[in-house]
């Protein structure tokens, strides 16, 4: 058998730039050399040389989140080279990059949603009419960014003004929701028309971190995470139903990781990640290996999964 080139892309210059890194490095690490050459390309610093070796590349593996890696530019220029890669494709990346714009297909697609609304640095109302309309506690995040990164929750109405600040400072747009308080669940699919709905696992933070913040997701120890989540199977149908619907309605394929939170015995929907954390130990993958399938196997599922798009011929979607 004759070994596939693989062009992996991690870091960027996104503000998950170390997270990207991390992940590459133990994408590298577990990539099967009997069956993979693996190019390693920066981003930031290596995109003449991703142009020139083009014709030499058979797939790409990007790993990376936010924008620029996450968000259908890089996956727009590999289109250009005629490079298949893994995940969504252009559109499928550009609009679940953007809560806004994914909660409106969630919402049209029948998916509970946290109440939101949006801000721009034009809109004048004051926030007190925020908080008349959503209540408090209120959740105040950058609308197209990841990792929790430039996130608050705001229980005081004075402190409301600060955390939009702090979203502004990553974003030209702020995403503000009523907090739901609940158990977080997050679900994994896996495929490109039909996917399979991985186990369901359930997010704990420790009880020194308020929500799934930077530290809670990167430090190990500090959040437990149970695969597959303490719910009945009515719940875990219902999960991975939604799953399915997120990952369907944002055009996606290959594979995401939707985000929800269960109260009341019904989930609401936060976002999906097109490129979900890929070490061993993230989300995604502790969900694949409950399915049966090992990092590496999974690695060899999303190449292939993406290699068949290509070969089908479907238009980037
Ligand atoms: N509406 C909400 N209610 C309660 N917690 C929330 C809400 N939105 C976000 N969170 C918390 O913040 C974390 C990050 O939010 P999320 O929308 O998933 O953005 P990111 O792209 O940064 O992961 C979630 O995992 C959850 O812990
Ligand atoms: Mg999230």
């Amino acid at each position: 058998m004759t070994k596939k080139n693989i062009a992996l892309l991690a870091g960027g210059r996104s503000s998950e730039r170390e997270v990207s890194l991390t992940g590459g490095e133990q994408v590298f690490q577990a990539l099967d050399k009997d069956k993979y050459n693996v190019l390693r390309y920066d981003p930031k610093t290596d995109l003449g040389r991703l142009v020139a070796d083009a014709p030499q590349i058979d797939v790409a593996l990007i790993i990376m989140h936010g924008p620029y890696g996450e968000d259908g530019t890089v996956q727009g220029l590999l289109d250009l080279l005629d490079i298949p890669y893994q995940g969504a494709g252009v559109l499928g990346s550009a609009v679940a990059m953007n809560k806004f714009i994914s909660k409106q297909l969630y919402e049209k697609a029948g998916l509970p949603v946290p109440a939101y609304c949006t801000l721009t640095h034009r809109d004048q109302s004051p926030t007190s009419e925020i908080v008349d309309r959503l209540g408090l506690p209120l959740v105040v995040k950058p609308v197209a960014c990841g990792s929790s990164i430039g996130m608050s929750i705001v229980h005081e109405p004075e402190k409301l003004p600060a955390a939009i600040a702090k979203a502004f400072e990553q974003d030209d747009t702020v995403l503000i929701e009523e907090y739901i308080d609940g158990v977080e669940l997050t679900g994994g699919v896996l495929g490109n028309d039909k996917p399979e709905a991985l186990p369901i696992i359930e997010i704990i933070p420790n009880d020194d971190h308020e929500f799934f913040d930077y530290e809670a997701k990167y430090i190990a120890g500090l959040t437990n995470e149970i695969c597959p989540a303490r719910i009945d199977g009515e719940l875990t149908a219902k999960a991975q139903d939604y799953a399915r619907r997120a990952h369907t309605a944002l055009a996606l394929r290959g594979y995401s990781r939707t985000d929800m939170i269960l109260k009341n015995r019904e989930m609401y929907v936060l976002e999906t990640n097109t490129i979900p954390g890929m070490t061993p130990t993230s989300l995604m993958p502790q969900a694949a290996k409950a399915a049966g399938y090992d990092f590496g196997q999974l690695l060899d599922r999303l190449i292939d999964l993406g290699l068949k798009v290509h070969h089908d011929g479907k238009r980037p979607a």
